[in-house]
């Protein structure tokens, strides 16, 4: 067994995830590591699709002797989230459930309210010549579409939008990390009015898809329901902002390719999964093996952590090309940044949607905003971002958005 000194949570790797990485494809591409009561870490391309696609060997939801269990995240959330900590032959009801909700002719008839919220977060900065890409952008459009997705109130979109991205990015236990974990709290107590409101009055919202839906004849508890609508917001906001956030980033350091895309907004769809591979904003999981089995020549015993690195997975020169270069008609792209298997992400499409869209507008109306002082997330963990990403760039005047926030 080779033993590493890996943790994706550590500022190191943070700081240096592709060296990290790479190390570990070349050296141990099964590894080891005693961080968090220890796990295995894959990271090549072959390896880490072998994993997920078996998911009868590696669980999502693994239940301990104890009555505690293990789910997709190390350390453990405390928070269980459906469908993606669910097994098979549960787990297909739930995502039957969703699939028609998150299909690509749902992303396309959210297109003009994802347009919407972009207009109006640029036009509360673009008279001033100044502001921040994740704080009044590439968190809040996410936040904005994620409400009028699920069904809530979108005038406390701003709360929405801090919660969501301050408890990816702080660290528990923090004065921040604790007072957004209150904040989260106020906000599950207006999902849980909007889920009461819904059950004497549906609409068209995905609240209501789901407390009118039945399994095996009877309606979803009540614990499920809010596991599924806190996976759409977790799973939802911070990383399409993560995304959006990388690539504007980077096209500000390289401006001949940000004149090219401002130009050119057909190259988009091929740049955002060319950003999606190299920037993997949601960089790995977990699964824990069900039996004992082996992955590349290592041996995992039943009850075993592994930890998939997607973010590594992507970088594989077995599978890509120049794969440290950004591409950005890279064709073909078969990166694992949404996963892979029965658990691939079904919020693929809105987050391609909303990714192009805001590149495409930010470009548009600030095509020559610079980037202050850049605040990266001091530890990946799960999602690889931005914290802030403050900008200056010439004025412009305000598009007119509809939105009444
Ligand atoms: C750039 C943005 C996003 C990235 C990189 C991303 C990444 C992922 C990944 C890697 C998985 C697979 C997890 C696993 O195998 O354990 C996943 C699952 C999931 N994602 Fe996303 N996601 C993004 C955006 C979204 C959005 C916008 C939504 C919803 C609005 C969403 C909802 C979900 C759900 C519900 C699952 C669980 C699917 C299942 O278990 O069947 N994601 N996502």
């Amino acid at each position: 067994m080779t033993t590493v000194s890996f943790d994706q949570h550590s500022p190191e790797y943070a700081r240096n995830w592709r060296q990290i990485n790479a190390d570990l494809r070349d050296r141990c591409p099964v590894a080891h590591t005693d961080a968090h009561g220890g796990y295995w870490v894959v990271s090549r391309y072959a390896d880490v699709a072998e994993v997920v696609r078996d998911d009868e060997t590696f669980s999502s939801y693994y239940e301990l002797p104890d009555g505690s269990h293990n789910g997709t995240t190390i350390p453990v959330s405390p928070m269980r989230q459906v469908p993606i900590e669910m097994d098979p032959p549960e787990f297909f009801d739930y995502r039957k459930l969703l699939t028609s909700r998150f299909s690509p002719a749902e992303a396309k008839k959210w297109e003009p309210l994802v347009r919407e919220a972009t207009a109006y977060c640029i036009d509360s900065i673009i008279e001033s010549g100044q502001g921040d890409l994740i704080l009044d952008i590439a968190s809040p459009v996410p936040a904005i579409f994620t409400m009028a997705l699920l069904g809530l109130p979108l005038d406390g979109w701003h709360a929405f939008s801090d919660v969501t991205h301050s408890i990816i990015h702080s660290t528990p236990e923090t004065p921040e990390y604790n007072s957004a974990m209150v904040d989260l709290m106020t906000i599950l107590g207006q999902v849980n009015d909007v889920i009461a409101r819904r059950r004497v009055e549906p609409t068209d919202d995905l609240i209501s898809h789901l407390v009118q839906a039945q399994i095996d004849g009877r309606p979803l508890p009540d614990d499920r329901l809010m596991e599924i609508i806190t996976l759409v917001i977790f799973g939802g906001v911070d990383t399409t902002g993560s995304l959006i956030g990388n690539a504007l980033e980077w096209l500000y350091r390289n401006p001949a390719k940000r004149d090219l895309l401002r130009a050119d907004p057909d190259l988009l769809p091929k740049a955002i999964e060319e950003f999606l591979r190299y920037f993997s904003p949601v960089a790995g999981l977990a699964r824990t093996a069900t039996r004992s089995c082996a992955v590349g020549d290592q041996k995992i015993a039943a009850g075993e952590r592994v930890f998939v690195s997607w973010s590594s997975a992507n970088f594989d020169s077995e599978v890509f090309d120049d794969p440290d270069e950004v591409i950005l008609d890279r064709f073909p792209n078969k990166h694992q940044a949404f996963g892979l298997g029965i658990h691939r992400c079904l919020g693929s499409h809105f987050a391609r949607s909303e990714a192009h869209i805001v590149i495409e507008e930010v470009l548009r109306r600030m095509p020559d905003y610079v980037v202050g002082a850049a605040q990266p997330y001091p530890s990946i963990g799960v999602v690889n971002g931005f914290i802030s990403l403050p900008v200056t760039f010439t004025p412009g005047s305000a598009a007119g958005s509809t939105l009444r926030l």
